[in-house]
């Protein structure tokens, strides 16, 4: 008997995301990623201390692997995600947050924003802000690292994702199709999730900027940080900026 399959339409980060986001990138690898920000901010940053703000900070996977050398704080807009980061690491002050409007009422050696996180602010109107709240953040000295989001010139027409991963009864899969108009590109990410002998389908439509190297670099000399590109990054390039210390 065939099964009829009603395909459901949730927001980004919202539906089910706790449980199934660490199984999805599960073969991201966040401990070489985090031994590349170590030394990054070992080689750069000049603040004196060792305190982190993750900005977007997802499930919170890269601050488990970065609490044991530095003193780590977090937030994010979802608090599917938040709560998945607590449950990780309950000693740690993470919190939600939007990366438009948050104030922690301190300062931070090095400011993250990873995996594309920025990408969701989709103008550059909102990357001057969200780069502005960072740099307000950040200590004489200290750091800013930006990983955005593709250029257009970095996207492969007719390009498929595909991940898929496993837990304890559960079984997920992700294809996601990729189109652009040249500043914003939209992901229609198609999700099956199998547990208790059934399947949950359900699409998320992420929408992201395709912001140029000169839109970024002109947002972290607007927040008054000096700024390098790192062609290579952790996976793809990354913004490092630096605030001065005079
Ligand atoms: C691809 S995930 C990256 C999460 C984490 N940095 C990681 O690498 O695992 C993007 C994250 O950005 C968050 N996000 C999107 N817009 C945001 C905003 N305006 N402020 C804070 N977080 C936001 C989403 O909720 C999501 O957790």
């Amino acid at each position: 008997m065939s099964e009829t399959v009603p395909i459901k339409e949730h927001p980004p980060y919202s539906h089910m995301t706790a449980e199934i986001y660490d199984l999805l990138y599960a073969n991201k690898n966040y401990a070489a990623e985090a031994a590349k920000i170590t030394k990054i901010i070992e080689d750069h940053c000049e603040s004196g201390g060792n305190e982190i703000l993750e900005v977007a900070c997802g499930t919170g996977t890269y601050l488990g692997y970065l609490e044991d050398e530095f003193t780590v704080e977090g937030f994010d807009l979802s608090p599917e995600q938040v709560a998945a980061a607590k449950q990780r690491l309950p000693e740690i002050n993470i919190f939600q947050a939007d990366m438009l409007n948050f104030n922690t009422g301190k300062q931070y050696d090095t400011v993250l924003c990873l995996f594309s996180s920025i990408g969701y602010l989709k103008s550059k109107e909102n990357l001057d802000i969200a780069l502005a709240k960072m740099a307000n953040h950040t200590k004489p000295g200290g750091l800013v690292l930006i990983e955005p989001w593709l250029r257009v010139e970095d996207l492969i027409p007719g390009y498929i994702s595909l991940e898929s991963g496993s837990g304890d009864g559960i079984w997920v899969s992700r294809m996601g199709t990729h189109t652009n108009d040249g500043k914003i590109s939209t992901l229609n990410m198609h999700h099956m999730v199998g547990r208790n002998d059934t399947v949950d389908h359900f699409v998320e439509v992420h929408e992201l900027a395709l912001y140029t190297d000169e839109e970024i670099t002109d947002a972290f000399v607007k927040a008054g940080l000096e700024v390098y590109i790192d062609p290579e990054g952790l996976n793809r390039r990354l913004f490092i900026g630096k605030k001065p210390t005079t």
